[in-house]
C-alpha cells in the first residue's frame, strides 16, 4: 500500500458537463469475489472495481488458493473452490484500507479449519472489530481482536452453530459477515437490524443459488449450503456517482449524463435528499442484472436550499454524507444532518474531517455529536487534509469548482481504493485541477 502522501489541488471554476460512466460498485464487487470463491465452478465477472480495496481482497482468495485470471479491464475470472476448498494462507492477510474486506472475510474464515489473521493499513487498524467478532463468537467462532481493533485473529476447526442476532445500528459489513459465516454453520441464522444497510449479498446469495429468507428488517439463511458459480455483471458505484451528481448540481454548464449506475434502493437516499434540496435529477431506468437495479442519470445545474435531512435516509446516504455535506456547504441556508454517528468510524472521523476542512475554507459550521449542521455560503481557498480518506478528498475536490481560490487536498492517495482514475474522468468532465507538481 502505498505510503507517500499525495495532494491534489484544485482550480476553481470547473464547469461540469458530458456524458460518463464511473467504475464498477465497491460493494457488489467484493461480494462477486468472495461468493464466487467458495462457489463451486468458474464464476465470471465483468465490470469489476479494480480499485486497492476490491484487488485487496482478490489477493487474499489468491493467498488461500483460490486460482484468479484477469482477462482484461474489469474482467475476472474466479475458479471456485467450494466452502471447504481454502487453503491456510501462508502470511497474515493484508486488507489495505478496505473494512469491507477485513469484515467479510471474518465471517467467512470463521467456518474454516485453518487459522488466520487479518492486518491493514494505518487507518484500518484503528477500526471497530468487534462488532463482527463478538457474535460470530455467539455462533462459536473462535476471533479475537487487539483491544477491539485490528489484528482480527480467527482460530480455525471450530463448528458454527446458527444463531439470531440483533444489531444495534444498522452494519451491512457486520449483517454480511454473519450470513457468510452463516451459510456454514449448522442451523439457520437470522440478522435483525434497526434500520436499513445495503443489501448487496443477500441479493447475490440468491444469484449464487443458495436461498435467503427476507422478512420487515430481518434475513436468515440456513447452513451448510453450496453456492453455484454465476455470472456477475458489476453496475457502476452510485457512491462514485455521487461526487459527480453533486458536481453536476453545483457547478453544471449542461446536463451531466452518467451511464449504468446501480441503483439499489438500499443506496441511493442521496438522490431522495438532493431532491428536497431542490435539485432535478432525473433517473432512466435500465434492466435489472443479477437482481441488482441500474440506470442512467441526468442531472441538471441549479441552486440547491439547505434542508434538515429526514434521518431516516441517513442510514441510507452514509457513504454519501461528505459530498453531501459539500454541496450544503454552497447551498442557500442552513441544512442539518443527525443520526450519524457512524460516520466517525469509517476510514477517518468523516465528521471531524469535514467540518474542520469547510471551517478553514470559510463555511460556518456547528458540530453535533451525530451530525452537523452546515450554513451555506462562499467557499474560500485553503489547505485542508484529508486524513487518507478518498471519499473526504474526493468531496473537496468537488466543491473546488465553487471555491474562490485553490483548495491544496492533502493526503490523496486513497482516492485510488474506491475510484481509480477519479481526476482523469474530473477532468474530462470539466473540474479543473493544478499540474502535479
Ligand atoms: C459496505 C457497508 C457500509 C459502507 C461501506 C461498504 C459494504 O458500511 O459504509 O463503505 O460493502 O458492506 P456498514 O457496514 O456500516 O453498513
Amino acid at each position: 500500500m502505498s505510503v507517500r502522501r499525495e495532494c491534489l489541488v484544485t482550480s476553481p471554476g470547473g464547469r461540469v458537463a458530458g456524458d460518463i460512466r464511473v467504475p464498477g460498485d465497491k460493494s457488489i464487487s467484493h461480494r462477486a469475489a468472495i461468493l464466487g470463491a467458495v462457489a463451486e465452478g468458474t464464476t465470471e465477472i465483468h465490470g469489476y472495481l479494480e480499485g486497492e480495496d476490491c484487488l485487496a481482497t482478490l489477493a487474499s482468495l489468491a493467498a488461500m488458493g483460490v486460482v484468479i485470471e484477469r482477462p482484461g479491464l474489469g474482467g475476472v475470472r474466479i475458479h471456485g473452490v467450494g466452502l471447504g476448498g481454502l487453503k491456510a494462507p501462508p502470511a497474515a492477510l493484508d486488507l489495505g484500507n478496505s473494512g469491507t474486506s477485513m469484515r467479510l472475510l471474518s465471517g467467512l474464515l470463521a467456518g474454516q479449519d485453518f487459522d488466520a489473521i487479518l492486518v491493514g493499513d494505518a487507518s484500518l487498524m484503528s477500526r471497530p472489530m468487534e462488532r463482527v467478532a463478538a457474535p460470530l463468537r455467539r455462533m462459536g467462532a473462535d476471533v479475537s481482536t487487539n483491544g477491539g481493533r485490528p489484528p482480527v485473529t480467527i482460530r480455525g476447526g471450530r463448528a458454527l452453530l446458527g444463531a439470531e442476532h440483533r444489531l444495534d445500528v444498522p452494519s451491512a459489513q457486520v449483517k454480511s459477515a454473519l450470513l457468510l459465516a452463516g451459510i456454514q454453520a449448522q442451523g439457520r441464522t437470522t440478522v435483525r437490524e434497526p434500520g436499513t444497510s445495503r443489501d448487496h449479498t443477500e441479493r447475490m446469495l440468491g444469484a449464487f443459488g443458495v436461498q435467503v429468507w427476507r422478512d420487515d428488517g430481518a434475513v436468515a439463511v440456513e447452513g451448510r449450503a453450496r453456492l453455484q458459480a454465476a455470472h456477475i455483471d458489476v453496475p457502476g458505484d452510485f457512491s462514485s456517482a455521487a461526487f459527480f451528481i453533486v458536481a453536476a448540481l453545483i457547478a453544471g454548464r449542461e446536463p451531466l449524463q452518467i451511464r449504468n449506475v446501480g441503483v439499489n434502493p438500499t443506496r441511493t437516499a442521496l438522490i431522495e435528499i438532493l431532491r428536497l434540496m431542490g435539485a432535478d435529477i432525473r433517473t432512466h431506468l435500465l434492466a435489472e442484472l443479477g437482481g441488482e437495479p441500474r440506470a442512467d442519470f441526468e442531472v441538471f445545474p441549479g441552486s440547491l436550499h439547505g434542508i434538515v435531512v429526514p434521518e431516516a435516509l441517513v442510514p441510507i446516504a452514509m457513504d454519501e454524507l461528505p459530498v453531501l455535506f459539500a454541496a450544503a456547504a454552497v447551498a442557500k441556508g442552513d441544512t442539518v444532518v443527525t443520526g450519524a454517528g457512524e460516520l466517525r468510524v469509517k476510514e477517518s472521523d468523516r465528521l471531524t474531517a469535514m467540518a474542520q476542512g469547510l471551517t478553514t475554507l470559510g463555511i460556518q459550521v456547528e458540530k453535533r455529536p451525530d451530525g452537523l449542521r452546515i450554513h451555506g455560503g462562499t467557499v474560500g481557498g485553503g489547505d485542508v487534509d484529508c486524513r487518507g480518506d478518498h471519499r473526504i478528498a474526493m468531496s473537496f475536490a468537488v466543491l473546488g469548482a465553487r471555491a474562490r481560490a485553490s483548495i491544496v487536498i492533502d493526503d490523496v492517495q486513497n482516492v485510488a481504493t474506491s475510484f481509480p482514475g477519479f481526476k482523469a474522468l474530473a477532468r474530462s468532465a470539466g473540474l479543473r485541477f493544478e499540474e502535479d507538481a
